[in-house]
């Protein structure tokens, strides 16, 4: 754990914002179809999140230590330049190449509400309350986790996550959710370590950390982290109509590795020990699977691998 990292319990619920806007959420259509002609995501004009980002978490529900490592040692990864390659920060590296210049996520408070203070099914504004709790600083964004027995408003019908934004007294904040979707809909957040709900039917990959509902987690974290600092208050990059935006990674849905297809994650590397596909190395020895991202610079979908 760094060091600069606090934990804070909470106990009571601050309204700090006044206006939410939207949520975007990102949708694992599995039918889509892959996008064969080149893709091209507008920029809107307005600020992105660029330098020194804060990521704040807030965990909500019941997370082991060791859940919590594995989402930790990835957001921890995205800026660690001594992994192997392909790495988690040549993967983010991409989010650099959108104008700004280089992105460097740093985090901040962690909050742990292990006893549901909001109880174990929530709305999409109590989303954003939840995420108010870890504070916001100038150029932040705060992420809430569920755990896997939190019904979330949407969940699994149309998302896996969202973000979005509001504004509070001390100027725009950006948030985001992501839930476990293991007891709820691992088929669809959790694919390709599950088998798919709809659609073609190919074997599923073996989780790289062990935990199904965690490593679908990250394939939705990588997706709404990349959303936020490139789409942050929807005006940013993406292509579509505002209301349901496709953006750095969500336009590139389903795809992993080359020689994706609907249903097909697409080629990954494959651990010898435990058969786990994956595609980036992270510290601790981590692997993870992470989803394509659109280059601005070759108006493709990146793939590692
Ligand atoms: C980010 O933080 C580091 C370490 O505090 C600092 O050296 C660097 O100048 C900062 N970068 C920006 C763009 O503010
Ligand atoms: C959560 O609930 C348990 C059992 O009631 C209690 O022991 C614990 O102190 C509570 N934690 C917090 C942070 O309130």
């Amino acid at each position: 754990m760094a060091s600069t990292s606090h934990f804070t319990i909470f106990v009571s619920l601050l309204v700090l914002f006044s206006v939410l806007h939207p949520a975007i959420a990102t949708t694992r259509k599995l039918a889509a179809l892959i996008q064969e002609q080149p893709l091209l995501l507008n920029y809107h004009n307005g600020p992105l999140l660029k330098g020194n980002v804060t990521v704040n978490l807030i965990w909500y529900g019941k997370f082991t230590p060791t859940q919590r490592s594995i989402i930790f040692d990835f957001l921890n990864s995205l800026n660690w330049r001594k992994a192997p390659s392909p790495s988690v920060s040549s993967w983010w590296e991409t989010t650099g190449r959108y104008r700004g210049g280089p992105c460097t996520v740093v985090l901040g408070n962690q909050v742990l509400d292990e006893n549901y203070s909001l109880g174990k099914s929530l709305k999409t504004p109590q989303l954003a309350a939840l995420a108010s709790k870890a504070g916001y600083g100038e150029n932040s964004a705060n992420f809430v986790f569920t755990s896997a027995d939190v019904a979330i408003e949407g969940f699994c019908m149309s998302r896996c996550g969202t973000h979005g934004s509001g504004k509070g007294k001390t100027g725009k904040f950006a948030y985001a959710w992501v839930g476990n979707s293991l007891s709820q809909c691992p088929g669809q957040c959790a694919w390709p370590f599950n088998q798919p709900i709809y659609g073609p039917q190919t074997p599923p990959l073996v989780s790289p950390n062990g935990d199904v509902g965690i490593d679908g987690m990250i394939i939705n974290l990588a997706t709404v982290l990349a959303g936020t600092v490139t789409n942050p208050f929807n005006n940013g990059y993406f292509q579509g109509s505002a209301e349901a935006p496709l953006e750095a990674v969500s336009a590139c849905t389903g795809i992993f590795g080359k020689g994706a297809y609907s249903g097909y994650p697409g080629e990954v590397l494959v651990d010898k020990i435990t058969g786990a596909g994956y595609n980036a190395f992270g510290m601790n020895g981590r692997k993870y699977l992470l989803p394509a991202m659109w280059d601005p610079q070759t108006s493709t979908c990146k793939t590692l691998v």
